[in-house]
């Protein structure tokens, strides 16, 4: 940052911000939208979130006040971030938003997670904006099996063009998300790691988690990642790689025949609360300090009191925060969760 004749004002850093645990914040989830296009069943099913009823977008908070937040917590000491949804590409002017994100001290990645549905469109312009990194949700490469996991929203053939947009506007090591579900999605699996073996990108499994409140969640639909290293194994020999960075969220394995890597995130099998230092707000301006918290803190009036009162409330929410759901799934039983869809996961 610089003033107006160009000297150059060190950040206002907020000293050692560290929650009960000791976990600094880092990792800040923003959504730009509370809405998406798809009603996958595992988030955002039909039955309960119809498809054009009537959405309030009334409390979704503007670029400026998503870029006061982005802001804060860039002073608590956050240096990835990743925009999220719902849908974020469904978010208007979303290029110019991250044109100015790209620009802030402190942010050194920043990344979006995508339904891909939109990107064919906008995968130039996000790139020229500066956008660094990409992941995309993918959890079939058959046509009818994906409409119908996209809750028959989504065709498989605009994410296709989408992934070839991305690669074209210069992305690479795009990250894929695959949630597997036993007996819906397990066969999709090898077909998956075989496309993008070699590809240069990064196939990741998803646990099928308990988030949200109505995707009739059991631990039966649950495939373990062990389960899925075995028989991907079989086929192509693995081992496992160190993680990029402390508190990678997903476990890293390398191909023996060196034709890249793919990854697995565990949450249900292998929580990895422990090193978890990530945050999350969403549209609406709500602090969430975990997927699963039941209810979030409300920004608004601190984003509109501006960035040094907002970066003192977020430490103190941050120094109180003791979340670590995932390892204490089993004693917490049912739980009232945040929507996946309004925190992007
Ligand atoms: P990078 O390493 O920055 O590429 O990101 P990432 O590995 O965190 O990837 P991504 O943001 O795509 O997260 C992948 C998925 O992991 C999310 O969509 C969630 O489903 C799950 N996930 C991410 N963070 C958490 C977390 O803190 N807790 C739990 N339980 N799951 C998480
Ligand atoms: N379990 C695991 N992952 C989920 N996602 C959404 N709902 C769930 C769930 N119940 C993932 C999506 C996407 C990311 C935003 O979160 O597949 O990759
Ligand atoms: Fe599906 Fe992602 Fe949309 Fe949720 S936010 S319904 S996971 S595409
Ligand atoms: Fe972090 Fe909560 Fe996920 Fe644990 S369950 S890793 S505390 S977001």
């Amino acid at each position: 940052m610089s003033d107006a004749s160009g000297k150059v004002i060190p950040l206002q850093m907020v000293d050692d911000v560290r929650d009960q645990l000791q976990r600094p914040v880092r990792d800040l989830r923003l959504s730009v939208i509370e809405t998406c296009n798809f009603r996958c069943p595992y988030c955002m099913p039909e039955e309960a979130f119809p498809y054009g009823a009537a959405e309030s977008s009334a409390f979704r908070l503007s670029f400026d006040q998503l870029e006061t937040v982005v802001r804060a917590f860039v002073r608590l000491g956050v240096s990835k971030l990743r925009l999220t949804g719902g849908e974020p590409l469904l978010r208007k002017g979303l290029p110019d938003f991250i044109r100015r994100l790209s620009s802030i001290d402190g942010i050194e990645d920043l990344a979006i997670t995508t339904n891909a549905s939109l990107l064919a469109r906008q995968a130039s312009a996000l790139r020229e904006a500066g956008l660094h990194r990409l992941t995309i949700s993918l959890d079939s490469l058959d046509p009818e099996r994906f409409a119908a996991l996209s809750g028959g929203r989504g065709k498989l053939t605009d994410v296709l063009a989408g992934i070839e947009a991305a690669e074209d506007a210069g992305f690479e090591r795009i990250k894929f998300n695959c949630v597997v579900q036993r007996g819906i999605n397990e066969d999709d699996v090898l077909p998956l790691v075989e496309r993008f073996r070699g590809s240069g990108h990064v196939l990741r499994f998803i646990e099928f988690m308990d988030v949200g409140t109505c995707n009739r969640w059991s631990r039966e639909r649950v495939v373990p990642s062990g389960e899925l290293l075995r028989r991907i194994g079989e086929r192509w020999p693995l081992q496992a790689l160190q993680p990029n960075y402390r508190g990678e969220v997903a476990e890293r394995y390398a191909f023996d025949d060196g034709q890249g890597e793919i990854g697995f995130i565990s949450s249900v099998s292998a929580p990895f609360c422990g090193d978890c230092q990530r945050a999350r707000v969403s549209a609406d301006g709500q602090l969430f300090t975990c997927l699963f918290a039941s209810s979030g803190h409300d920004l608004r009036a601190l984003i509109d009191a501006g960035e040094d009162v907002l970066a003192d409330a977020l430490a103190a929410i941050w120094r109180q925060r003791s979340d670590r759901y995932s390892e204490r799934r089993a004693e917490v039983g049912e739980a009232e969760h945040v929507e996946m869809f309004r925190i992007g996961g």
